[in-house]
């Protein structure tokens, strides 16, 4: 294994497995993730990658505010969607070991702008770890400030697929979710979730580990600790034509996200606190 840098990041590699981790400063957005020179992650062809937007693909973090500012959380109501962390330069600590870097994020890397519409102290610790066939994420939130504060957090993942009509996701059937195309919560839907227009659903409680199917075989294993809620989204063709940065637009049929995270209620952090979350995605390409 070695780590590398590259022009705005840094990339960790394994010669034996042809595994590859790509991960830029900008959002700590990880944007491409291969194993025996195949990708596993979807990034638009049309995602700008130089810092002036969040990337579309990979994937992003989503911090301290899931979603968009609805004028419930004043807190967090003057953040835009998906707060900052996705949208802000993190450092490079360094090499944890040979498959592992580690980035950081202060309000000393904000913006004046995300410094004003959340002026917390805070310490963001993310570890990325690549291994043989599994990639290995792990996010800590401190709070070395003197006043409690609160986040929704959530790993944005967007999976390459070769034709998402194929998919499925398992291990949410007959959970609460609140779709969000039709503004309503839903109970016990038992079914898996599938996708033949646009999906974009906020699952409550949900398991620790969920499988991506293809063609009713799994590729993709999520698994999760310390995360108790998950999102799946599919823009589907109107949704991709709303973004300037989805090209070419039917590219969405080669996307699914099943994003984990803490997004249905904000985690609450004490004082001298900290909070540890993980993520493991297995191939099983
Ligand atoms: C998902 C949300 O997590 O992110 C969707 O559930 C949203 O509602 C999508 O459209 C993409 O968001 P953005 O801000 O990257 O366009």
């Amino acid at each position: 294994m070695t780590v590398t840098p590259t022009e705005n990041g840094v990339r960790i590699s394994d010669e034996a497995t042809k595994a590859t981790v790509e991960i830029l400063n900008f959002g700590a957005t990880i944007t491409s993730w291969r194993i025996l020179d195949q990708e596993l992650l979807f990034l638009s062809k049309g995602s700008k990658l130089d810092g002036s937007r969040a990337v579309r693909g990979g994937i992003p973090l989503v911090f301290p505010r899931f979603g968009p500012p609805k004028g419930d959380h004043p807190a967090t109501d003057s953040l835009p969607q998906h707060g900052f962390a996705r949208s802000s330069t993190w450092e490079l600590l360094g090499e944890v070991d040979e498959n592992t870097v580690q980035f950081g994020l202060g309000p000393e890397n904000l913006s004046e702008e995300y410094r004003k519409a959340w002026n917390y102290d805070f310490t963001l610790l993310y570890t990325v770890k690549l291994g043989k066939e599994a990639l290995e994420l792990s996010l800590e939130v401190e709070n070395p400030g003197s006043e409690q504060f609160d986040f929704n957090v959530l790993f944005h993942t967007y999976f390459e697929v070769p034709e998402v009509e194929k998919v499925s996701v398992e291990g949410l059937n007959g959970l609460k979710y609140f779709n969000k195309v039709e503004g309503q919560f839903v109970t016990k839907e038992d079914k898996p979730v599938t996708f033949h227009g646009e999906v974009d659903r906020v699952y409550e409680a949900t398991p620790s580990q969920i499988a991506v199917d293809y063609d009713g075989k799994p590729i993709y294993e999520v698994q999760t600790e310390n995360l108790k809620d998950t999102v799946v989204w599919n823009p589907w063709e109107k949704g991709a034509n709303s973004m300037s940065d989805f090209s070419p637009k039917e590219d969405f049929h080669k996307m699914v996200c099943v994003e984990s995270g803490s997004v249905a209620e904000f985690v609450k952090l004490a004082p001298s606190k900290s909070w540890k979350a993980t993520v493991t995605l297995k191939s099983l390409l």
